[in-house]
């Protein structure tokens, strides 16, 4: 991650990640019977000698955070799996034990992996764990090692933040607002970010594409938009524009530099179904088994104007304290319970247009993008 402190709260306090990542953990629940179905439909256990289960089925989650919902997703996908195997086992011809499990926990270094391991002891887990950090922009794996891949409100986070956003030559400078999805943004500030996603796309599932053994299975939870529906115009990008709106009131007061809010843009993109699809396919190393559209977390977890500040500080809250420096963020994020008190449009219908998607992906057995790759 260039120059940019995208780790989520650590510890376990009132402030941490860990204690308010319910909007996260809904997204995990949704997603169980989806996975549940897909893996008793498509993991090859019989047939694919990759899934033998004399060795240990590796899984890995690629932006665990910190917390239970970590937990909560490995277990989901053991579950599954350990099903699968056992069903199989009922075919007298040929018999399967049920495999060891070895779980991944991935995420940046600065992620607090301290924490995610406290919680192991509450879960007693009937698994092996380790941390593996690094981006998942890159490899993290040995080629074919994986036979799961998960990854849960991680891919929506940018690399780095276009060069065009930060130029003011450019057209798509993005002076005073701090995200694309901000009111009065120019569409090619929208168009950078897009790219950006587009390679960062293309390198996660590169790097997806060697680690995973032919056959190999992936899940990708990701926030987007509905089909041609404005960023500006959803949950997203109000709470975006108040905050920035925040920041402006902070640069008149002289608390914040005007240069300092010029230069800050949030690393997040929030995609559509046909622009993430449309990359997946002209990847070429994985066949899509599912795309499907969760129900929204916002309507389970939006009760009061706290609530919704700490989900959004937890997450943002490293980014502004690395650029504005640390002794701003308790003022933004009270000037922004007040705002939100006083306008409390998130809580409008009409603002949910927000989408969180669910993919469910195969690795091709025969070619990679590359060509180096031997499939089975
Ligand atoms: C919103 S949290 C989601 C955590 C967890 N999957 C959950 O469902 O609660 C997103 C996580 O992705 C991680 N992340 C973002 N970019 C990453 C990258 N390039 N490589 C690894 N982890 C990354 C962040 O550090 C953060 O912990």
């Amino acid at each position: 991650m260039d120059n940019q402190k995208i780790h989520m709260n650590g510890g376990d306090g009132p402030k941490s990640y860990a204690k308010n990542s319910e909007f996260q953990k809904q997204l995990v629940g949704y997603s169980k019977k989806l996975i549940d179905e897909l893996i008793d439909q498509q993991l090859d256990v019989g047939i694919n000698p990759h899934f033998d289960p004399c060795n240990p089925f590796r899984i890995a989650d690629f932006g665990c955070s910190i917390g239970r919902n970590t937990y909560l997703a490995a277990q989901n996908i053991i579950e599954a799996v350990e099903q699968k195997y056992k069903s199989n086992e009922e075919d007298q011809e040929n018999p399967q034990l049920v495999p060891e499990f070895l779980m991944f926990f991935n995420d940046l270094v600065q992620n607090d992996f301290n924490t995610l391991f406290n919680y192991i002891d509450s879960n007693k887990p009937n698994y092996f764990i380790a941390g593996v950090p690094g981006s998942f922009h890159g490899r993290v794996f040995p080629k074919a090692f994986l036979h799961f891949a998960h990854s849960s409100t991680a891919l929506l986070y940018l690399s780095r933040i276009p060069e065009k956003v930060m130029d003011r030559k450019s057209a798509a400078w993005n002076k005073g607002r701090i995200h694309y999805s901000c009111s009065g943004a120019a569409k090619e500030v929208e168009a950078a970010y897009s790219n950006q996603f587009r390679k960062d796309v293309e390198s996660f599932l590169d790097a997806r594409a060697e680690e995973l053994v032919p056959g190999g299975l992936m899940v990708i939870i990701t926030l987007g938009l509905l089909e041609g529906v404005l960023a500006s115009e959803c949950a997203m990008g109000v709470t975006f524009s108040i905050i920035g709106s925040c920041l402006h009131d902070m640069a008149n007061m002289g608390t914040v530099s005007e240069e300092k809010l010029d230069s800050f843009n949030l690393p997040y993109y929030y995609t559509s179904q046909m622009e993430l699809e449309t990359l997946i396919k002209a990847h070429g190393c994985f066949d899509i088994a599912r795309f499907e559209k969760l129900p929204s977390p916002l309507r389970q977890v939006v009760h009061d104007v706290q609530t919704v500040i700490l989900s959004i500080r937890v997450v943002t809250e490293a980014l502004f304290e690395q650029h504005f420096g640390k002794d701003i963020t308790e003022e933004l994020f009270r000037r922004c319970a007040e705002k939100f008190e006083s306008h409390p449009v998130i809580y409008d219908d009409k603002y949910r247009t927000e989408a969180s998607y669910f993919v469910f992906l195969k690795r091709k057995t025969k070619t990679s993008k590359s060509g180096t790759y031997v499939g089975s």
